[in-house]
């Protein structure tokens, strides 16, 4: 064994050790396969390996050496380059389809060293000259398990960063579907109200028609009924629609979005439940102000959820804005107000949307937690504290800010910032 592989002095300790010292310390978890078809040569260097304190294999010729490659998994594979039948060089190959993570170790007669040359341009780990010394062996047998412990590290932190992005998009879609579930509740008494007035003209319709002696004023009023009913079927088709394309698992497209144009429609998503919890929602959006380069999906996903945190909010102040099976008020006052203002910030060319509300505000004791995932001050069935962190995770990735300002029994105020689309930018983006 070579010195600094020599296994730590405090044998006693149960401390882990240090990397070095794990990867030095030959002991139970190195697997090694030797595969040589010398009889002797094998044994000898099999029992210099157990000296030394490795699990060993062997086997006479490539094809057992891949079979139990395959079955028992050592993480290093010492190799003769020259046998019969199958050669060392293929059983390299064949190696590292089988289990890209070992290591091999071909091992050579000085006439061969071409071959060995090969095998390294092959991707081997080491290439040690016959007949094998040591300190030969135990230095290659090093390298490789830091090579060994290196790709696994590697492999392990890639497979780690696909995990995360796959569950970020798994928990950007979870939210836009809870999100859908409770607008979708709302929209059936959406959609009932029209699909009802829908049915009394058509029966009106067909009173006049089967009238005897139907006339022109009733012709007049048969067309009156027509266009009631083509209007209402539009706005049924319309809030259908908006759900449909909200509810979409779709991949991103970032176009040139018109931020008025995105807070009316996330306003008529939201409108029953606004109404339901008697909340007036204000918004003052200049016409003029530049568009911003977004998917315009989850921007809408975005101020929906703002919108749904500022009616919980007012909801939490008044009670009785959350009865969802009342019918809303008839009282001049309503429950609360929200309002949404966008602008322009002409200093950094940055729009500006936020969204404030009148409701229960946020202590401070909680400000700092909101945007974390799963954080909620909601009780069960109400919220599951993903809303603001998808929120954060979407403006991010549009290389915007969000902020917030809040008061606890005063409201709260969120900034949305989102670097406006320029005149340049936007001629780029209809010539392409
Ligand atoms: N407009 C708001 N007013 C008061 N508190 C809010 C507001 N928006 C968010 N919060 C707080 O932030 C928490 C996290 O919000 P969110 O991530 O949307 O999750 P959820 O709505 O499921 O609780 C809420 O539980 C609430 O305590
Ligand atoms: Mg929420």
């Amino acid at each position: 064994m070579s010195d600094s592989c020599k296994r730590p002095v405090n044998k006693g300790s149960v401390r882990a050790g240090t990397r070095e010292e794990r990867l030095c310390q030959p002991g139970g978890s190195w697997t090694i396969l030797v595969i040589d078809d010398e009889t002797d040569v094998r044994d000898v260097m099999v029992i210099s390996l157990e000296d030394a304190g490795y699990r060993t294999l062997s086997a006479p010729d490539g094809e057992t050496g891949l079979r139990l490659l395959e079955t028992r998994a050592p993480q290093i594979l010492i190799t003769d380059i020259k046998m019969p039948g199958m050669s060392g060089l293929e059983v390299l190959k064949k190696a590292h389809l089988i289990r890209p993570e070992t290591q091999v170790i071909v091992t050579t007669g000085f006439a061969d060293i071409k071959k060995a040359i090969t095998a390294l341009q092959y991707d081997a780990s080491d290439f040690i000259t016959k007949p094998v010394d040591d300190t030969t062996l135990h230095l290659a047998l090093k390298r490789a398990m830091e090579r060994y412990q290196n790709q696994k590290e590697l492999a392990d932190y890639t497979r780690l960063l696909e995990q995360t992005v796959l569950n970020q998009e798994k928990i950007l879609h979870q939210e836009k579907m809870m999100s859908l579930g409770r607008l979708a509740a709302s929209m059936v008494h959406e959609i009932n109200n029209p699909l009802s007035g829908i049915l009394n003209y058509i029966t009106l319709m067909i009173r006049l028609v089967e009238k005897p002696g139907w006339d022109g004023a009733g012709q007049n009023r048969f067309k009156e009924y027509l266009t009631i009913i083509h209007q209402e079927t539009r706005r049924c088709a319309d809030l259908v629609s908006g759900l449909l394309q909200f509810s979409r698992k779709s991949s991103l497209q970032f176009k040139p979005v018109d931020i008025c144009e995105l807070i009316e429609y996330s306003r008529m998503l939201c409108n029953h439940r606004l109404e339901l919890a008697d909340i007036v929602l204000k918004i003052t959006c200049e016409p003029t102000i530049p568009k911003v380069l977004g998917d315009i999906n989850q921007l809408q996903q975005c101020v929906i959820n703002l919108i749904f945190n500022a009616i919980d909010a007012i909801e939490g102040t008044h009670p009785a804005a959350s009865d969802s099976m009342k019918e809303p008020s008839l009282t001049a006052r309503p429950a609360g107000r929200i309002r949404i203002k966008a602008d322009i910030e002409d200093a950094d060319h940055q729009v500006c949307i936020r969204v404030s509300d009148d409701g229960k505000g946020i202590s401070p004791g909680d400000l700092p937690r909101i945007f974390e995932p799963f954080f909620t001050t909601k009780q069960d069935g109400h919220g599951v504290g993903l809303g603001l962190s998808t929120v954060y995770g979407i403006i991010e990735h549009h290389n915007g800010t969000i902020s917030v300002d809040s008061e606890p029994g005063q409201g709260t105020c969120f900034t949305i910032r989102l670097p406006a689309l320029d005149e340049t930018t936007k001629t780029k983006e209809s010539n392409s």
